[in-house]
């Protein structure tokens, strides 16, 4: 089987060393020594103050504690995303407003985001499979939650212009780039919007320990920060290793018209392609599960379609992500991939082609 993802963390031997911090200390838990010093390490990574960031136990609860703590009742989020954007909006009792995305970037248009902001929305624009972060526009308009899950590993990266009431969430998931295994990371745009969002992680306390808004547990544990840390260390190595598997895909694609915009980002942790038809889309799933390899529609339905948000959000028809959903599919890919199995891909591709 050639799978269509294989996550590929720190070993074990150089985590369990790194513990021994935490275990010297007796520190486990509640931002002990090596989460702490993974914030500070992925701050500097980032180039933006570390007081900015917060590292939390997923990019799920991240989203959800600043869909909170960011005051707006109503939240806008691209009806093509991974189920976690919507849930959220909904974990956090906000209203949810699924709108549709443009066909040439799979995203919110700048434009509707600014119209969003400007009627006192909440938005929740999604990078699709590790877009960079570089729209500088869209940083400085308030109320804005971008997802960027899938995008640590950009080079392009550009948060110094994000607005004090914005902020920008990262996934630190085992199939990502400079993994903790589960995490995720919060840049916000102010330390005040930072503070409370700590706080809704941890209960809502105050320094008193009483609570003094919603919160919940949401805390990363040292084992997660051992691992990112080690991930973030090592980072040269594995950013090397996927923008090396990367550029292999980019050739095959560009050669045989498979081409789309993600193909460029030399640090995501995906390869998608896109299907010229939905029965395109089914040929190649067919083809190649015949074949004991892996595919995945990684964003298989607009979230206005699935069952938990049908009843529960706000949307009208949104064609594009009803027609992205069918055809946008995710084959294998990750760092290690081996020539071997990759050139397979490639000539069962060229077959399901054909
Ligand atoms: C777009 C998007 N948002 C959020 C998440 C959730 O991240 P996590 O698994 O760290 O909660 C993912 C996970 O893949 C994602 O793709």
């Amino acid at each position: 089987l050639i799978p269509v993802f294989l996550p590929k963390l720190p070993s074990r031997f150089e985590v369990a060393e790194l513990l021994s911090i935490s275990e010297e200390q007796r520190h486990y838990s509640n931002w002990g020594p090596l989460a702490r010093q993974y914030e500070k390490e992925l701050a500097e990574y980032l180039a933006v103050d570390s007081e900015r960031v917060v590292i939390l136990a997923n990019a799920t609860l991240c989203l959800h504690g600043l869909v909170n703590c960011i005051n707006r009742d109503r939240w806008v989020v691209p009806d093509f995303t991974f189920a976690a954007s919507g849930m959220a909006v909904l974990g956090a009792g906000k209203e949810l407003h699924l709108w549709d995305v443009e066909c040439k970037n799979w995203m919110l248009s700048f434009d509707v985001i600014s119209r969003a902001v400007s009627l006192g929305y909440g938005v929740l624009p999604v990078l699709p499979f590790g877009k960079d972060v570089s729209e500088s526009k869209i940083l400085g308009l308030p109320g804005v939650l971008i997802d960027a899950a899938a995008s640590l590993g950009h080079s392009k990266n550009d948060l110094e212009n994000l607005n004090p009431q914005s902020a920008v969430v990262f996934s630190l998931h085992a199939t990502k780039v400079l993994a903790s295994g589960e995490g995720g990371v919060a840049v916000c745009g102010s330390v005040e919007l930072a503070r409370e969002l700590r706080r809704w992680s941890w209960f809502g306390f105050d320094d008193d320990r009483n609570s003094v808004g919603i919160g919940t547990n949401a805390k990363m544990s040292e084992f997660s920060a051992a691992v990112g840390l080690l991930s973030l260390r090592n980072r040269s190595i594995e950013l090397a290793e996927w923008a090396e598997k990367k550029v292999r895909v980019y050739e095959f694609c560009k050669k045989h018209g498979l081409s789309n915009f993600t193909q460029e980002f030399s640090g995501s942790p995906y390869w998608i392609v896109e299907a010229k038809s939905v029965q395109v889309a089914e040929n190649i799933t067919n083809h190649l599960n015949a074949r004991d390899i892996q595919t995945r529609r990684w964003w298989p339905s607009p979230l206005s379609k699935m069952p938990a948000f049908r009843s529960l959000a706000i949307y009208t028809e949104n064609p594009v992500a009803e027609d992205l959903a069918g055809r946008v599919l995710g084959l294998p890919f990750f760092r290690d991939i081996s020539e071997s199995d990759l050139n397979t891909v490639f000539v069962e591709m060229m077959e399901a082609l054909e």
